[in-house]
C-alpha cells in the first residue's frame, strides 16, 4: 500500500517520539507549570521573533482554531473565511460551540484564497451596528488552503489591513502552515505577525507530532481570554509537558521546516509525474503549492490505482486528493508513479 490519503495518516517523525522519552524522566508540575512549558514558551518567541508571543499547546487543530476564534470575537460576530475553509465546512460548528453562537460567512476567491476586492465589498455591504446582523469580527485565512495553495506574505498583509479598516481582528489557521512557510522561504514572522495576524493556529500533528497543535496569541488580550478558555474547554492538559516536548523538538533546529519540505518535495515529484501524463485526461484541478493535490484522472484509471495499492481520498467521480507527508519516501512516490501511470495507461482507448 502506498499512503497518499492524508498526512494526518502519517506515524510520529523519530526527533519527536525521542523528545517525549527525554521527559518521561522524573516528575514535573502539572498544568503547564513545569519546565518543558515554560522553555517551549522561550522557543516560541524565538522562532517568531516577538518577544511577547504566548503559547497554547491544545490537543487538536479543531481545539486551536475554535478557542483561537472564540478569544477574539464577540459572541456577536461574525468570522469571514473562505467558504472552503475547514473552519466553516469541517469542524462541526465547534467555532460557533465555543464563541456562543458566532458564525462564520465565506468569501469566495480563486484557488481556495479569499480574495481582497470581495473582502472590500463584503465589508462595505455590512449594516454596522445594526443588532439584526452578525457583525464581522473576525478574519481567518488558512496557510496552506485547504486546496493546498498559499498566500503569500505581502497577500496576508492586504488582506488583514482591509480587515483593520473594518476594526476586524486576523486569525491564522496554520494546520498545515510548515509546508507553507517551506514553499514560501520566508520567516514564519512574515506570514503571521508582520502581516497583521493576531493569533495563529499552529499545527504539528499532520507534519509529524503525535499529539500537539498549538495556539500562538500575538495579541496580549486574546492571548488573556485563552488562559481561561483552553480551561474550560479542556486542553489544559495535566501532563502538557509531553505536548511542550513534542512542540520544542518539533521547533527546534527547523525540525519542522525539514519535515514540511520533505514532504512538499516528494509532491513536486509526483506532480512531474501526474503532468506528463495530461495527453492522457489527468489534470491538476488546482494550483500544487505545498504537499496536496487535487487531481483529474480517467475514472475507470482511479479503480485500477486503488486496487494497485495507491490510497487517496475520492472527491469525485473522476476526482482524487493526494498528499504526501513527512514519511513519505523517495521509493513510495517511484512506485505511486509507475502504477498511475499503468492505471492511467490501460484506461486510455488509443493505447490498448
Ligand atoms: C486546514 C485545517 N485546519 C484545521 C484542521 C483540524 O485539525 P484536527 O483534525 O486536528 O482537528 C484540519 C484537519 O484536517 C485542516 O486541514
Amino acid at each position: 500500500m502506498i499512503e497518499l490519503r492524508s498526512d494526518n495518516a502519517a506515524g510520529v517523525a523519530p526527533e519527536i517520539l525521542a523528545a517525549v522519552e527525554a521527559a518521561n524522566t522524573g516528575s514535573a508540575l502539572a498544568y503547564g507549570g513545569d519546565d518543558l512549558t515554560a522553555h517551549l514558551q522561550e522557543v516560541v518567541r524565538t522562532v517568531f521573533e516577538h518577544p511577547t508571543a504566548r503559547v497554547f499547546p491544545v490537543t487538536s487543530g479543531t481545539a486551536a482554531n475554535s478557542l483561537a476564534l472564540s478569544a477574539a470575537t464577540p459572541p456577536w460576530g461574525a468570522v469571514l473565511c473562505h467558504p472552503t475553509a475547514h473552519i466553516i465546512g469541517s469542524e462541526g460548528g465547534a467555532t460557533s460551540l465555543f464563541g456562543g453562537g458566532v458564525v462564520m460567512r465565506g468569501v469566495d476567491g480563486a484557488h481556495a484564497l479569499v480574495e481582497p476586492a470581495r473582502l472590500r465589498a463584503t465589508l462595505e455591504q455590512v449594516r454596522w451596528g445594526d443588532p439584526h446582523e452578525s457583525q464581522p469580527s473576525v478574519l481567518s485565512l488558512t496557510l496552506p488552503s485547504d486546496y493546498g495553495t498559499v498566500y503569500l506574505p505581502e497577500q496576508v498583509g492586504e488582506l488583514v489591513s482591509i480587515a483593520r479598516e473594518f476594526g476586524l481582528r486576523a486569525h491564522l489557521d496554520g494546520a498545515r502552515i510548515a509546508n507553507a512557510v517551506a514553499a514560501l522561504g520566508c520567516a514564519p514572522a512574515d506570514v503571521t505577525w508582520r502581516a497583521g495576524v493576531d493569533v495563529l493556529s499552529l499545527g504539528a500533528t499532520k507534519n509529524g507530532a503525535l499529539s500537539a497543535e498549538a495556539i500562538v496569541a500575538f495579541d496580549d488580550r486574546i492571548a488573556d481570554e485563552l488562559v481561561y478558555r483552553t480551561k474550560r474547554a479542556g486542553h489544559v492538559t495535566s501532563k502538557m509537558r509531553f505536548q511542550s516536548a513534542q512542540l520544542t523538538a518539533y521547533l527546534t533546529d527547523g525540525l519542522w521546516l525539514r519535515l514540511a519540505g520533505h514532504a512538499n518535495e516528494r509532491m513536486a515529484e509526483l506532480v512531474a509525474e501526474l503532468q506528463s501524463l495530461s495527453p492522457y485526461g489527468v489534470r491538476l484541478e488546482e494550483r500544487v503549492d505545498v504537499n496536496m493535490a487535487f487531481v483529474e484522472l480517467p475514472a475507470p484509471a482511479i479503480d485500477v490505482a486503488a486496487e494497485a495499492g495507491l490510497q487517496f481520498y475520492r472527491m469525485g467521480p473522476s476526482t482524487v486528493r493526494l498528499v504526501t507527508s513527512w514519511q513519505t519516501t523517495v521509493e513510495d512516490v517511484k512506485e505511486a508513479c509507475a502504477r498511475l501511470r499503468e492505471a492511467v495507461l490501460g484506461a486510455d482507448g488509443s493505447t490498448g
